[in-house]
């Protein structure tokens, strides 16, 4: 507190005229990578991950030329080209977006703390490892899987208004412009040796906790994409993917992503195996990445995912659960419940088409409590979700910037546990005390 207050003071004097509040900002914004790991051995402070997250307010960005193609005529000539303008510039700068010099992209903001937040190189962050049988048939080990996304300008528009105070989101009214366009890369630690597919694919290192020094590698598999398109009629949105396939021909790399599939809705009333009308799939892909036993489809009853996603569910429904705080009865997937019956009723809603800015479960609660709070949509963007939970995770475990009353707890975040001087901590809520482990990971529930 001091500290800060005496940098404040000290900047102001220098004639730099930074505010307090410019301070406590700074604090939510940089540095972008997970603090508790820290730099690895061998490097330093400067070669870290640097997020994007100038948001503009308003952008001159025209509209991505890809809403003139009617994705239900030609889906894969859609696809194609959100990859191609994903792509435009950003090949060139390996994904710094900073210095793309043809379109502006940007990073989702709180992404960072936790184990599973942005790595130190390329601001990763660690999601659900694919299981044994999942990535190829006959694969016997899992894998790790490391992810980062990217908005386009008129996506970022939106994250201009949730931070424009970057230590608390404003999460009303969240509805993100038409032709907005997101993508992911997705890599695994899996080799060519493990799965043939991934023969020549691009590498990255990641500060992924590997022996000796922290540093693995790490191969491309899978890109998504995600377009807000006014011609999606029951969601808004349209979703595909694209896999890695070594064995297509040619040198670059970057030419061997085939496209998977492209979605615009959930295909409520269509049980398996009935045909699917808002869910379009590459078949020639069966048995190279889905088709075996421990994976017969990539999405439930043939739905569009990716080799990465859990196969229960797919692209649009789990993104459709976007919200904050996320569902408590279904987080965002259908888990199973007891009786095959009861199975068939949650289906029918959780795959409901849920239109841009509307919300998938309205009454939730604050993870691992009691306490219902009125759910607030999210708009499709899971980056939202993940964000503000790990900054409420960082809040209730008291962990900076929010340890020392410097930043104010914000509003949209359970309010902390009160300490108690030279007494037990109190809480109201959630459970007993002796059972709570106040760590950022511990409040935050993964995605699986
Ligand atoms: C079971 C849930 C789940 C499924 C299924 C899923 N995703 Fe996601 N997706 C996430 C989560 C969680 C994030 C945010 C965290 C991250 O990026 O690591 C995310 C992030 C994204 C992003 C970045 C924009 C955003 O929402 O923040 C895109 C684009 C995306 N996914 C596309 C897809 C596509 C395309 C598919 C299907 C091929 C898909 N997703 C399937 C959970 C899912």
């Amino acid at each position: 507190m001091k500290l800060r207050f005496l940098f404040a003071l000290f900047s102001a004097s220098a004639g730099l005229f930074i505010s307090f509040q410019q301070v406590a900002n700074a604090a939510c914004v940089v540095p972008s990578y997970n603090q508790k790991r820290g730099i690895p051995p061998g490097f330093t402070e400067a070669q870290g991950f640097k997020g994007r997250f100038d948001f503009p307010a308003s952008t001159s960005e025209p509209l991505p030329p890809f809403l003139s193609i009617d994705f239900t005529q030609d889906w894969r000539a859609y696809v194609q080209a959100v990859l191609d303008y994903s792509f435009e510039g950003n090949i060139a700068v390996d994904f710094d977006v900073a210095d793309n010099n043809v379109r502006n992209w940007y990073h989702a903001l709180w992404m960072h703390p936790g184990n599973s937040g942005r790595e130190f190189l390329h601001g990763l962050t660690k999601e659900r490892a694919t299981d044994p049988e999942q990535l190829a048939e006959g694969v016997t080990k899992s894998f790790d899987t490391w992810a980062v996304g990217f908005y386009n300008a008129l996506g970022a528009t939106t994250f201009a208004k949730v931070w424009n105070d970057p230590c608390s989101p404003k999460i009303d009214d969240i509805y993100f412009p038409i032709g907005t366009t997101t993508f992911k890369l997705l890599f695994t630690t899996a080799t060519a040796t493990d799965i043939p597919y991934l023969a020549g694919a691009p590498e990255w290192e990641g500060d992924i906790g590997r022996a000796p020094n922290r540093i693995g590698k790490l191969h491309l598999y899978q890109i998504d994409i995600a377009v807000r398109d006014p011609r999606s009629l029951q969601t808004g949105w349209v979703f595909g993917t694209f896999v890695y396939q070594g064995s297509v021909p040619g040198t670059d790399p970057w030419k061997k992503l085939v496209p998977v599939g492209l979605s615009w809705g959930n295909d409520r009333f269509v049980p398996p195996p009935g045909q699917l009308r808002q869910n379009v799939l590459n078949e020639t892909l069966e048995g190279k990445i889905y088709g075996w036993a421990g994976r017969k489809e990539l999405g439930w009853g043939g739905r569009v995912n990716g080799p990465a996603d859990n196969q229960i569910s797919s692209c649009v429904s789990c993104h459709g659960s976007a919200q904050y705080p996320r569902s408590d009865d279904f987080g965002n997937l259908p888990r199973q419940p007891a009786t095959p019956v009861d199975y068939q009723r949650r289906l029918l809603e959780y795959f409901r088409d849920i239109f841009a800015g509307g919300v998938f479960d309205g009454e939730s609660r604050y993870f691992g409590t009691q306490t219902a709070v009125l759910a607030r949509p999210l708009d499709y963007s899971l980056q939202l979700q993940v964000g503000i939970e790990r900054m409420c995770a960082t809040v209730t475990a008291r962990e900076a910037p929010f340890n020392d009353g410097t930043v104010p707890v914000p509003p949209v975040c359970p309010t902390p546990p009160a300490v108690v001087a030279g007494g037990p901590e109190s809480l109201s809520t959630g459970p007993a005390l002796a059972d709570r482990d106040d760590t950022i990971d511990a409040l935050l529930e993964p995605i699986r």
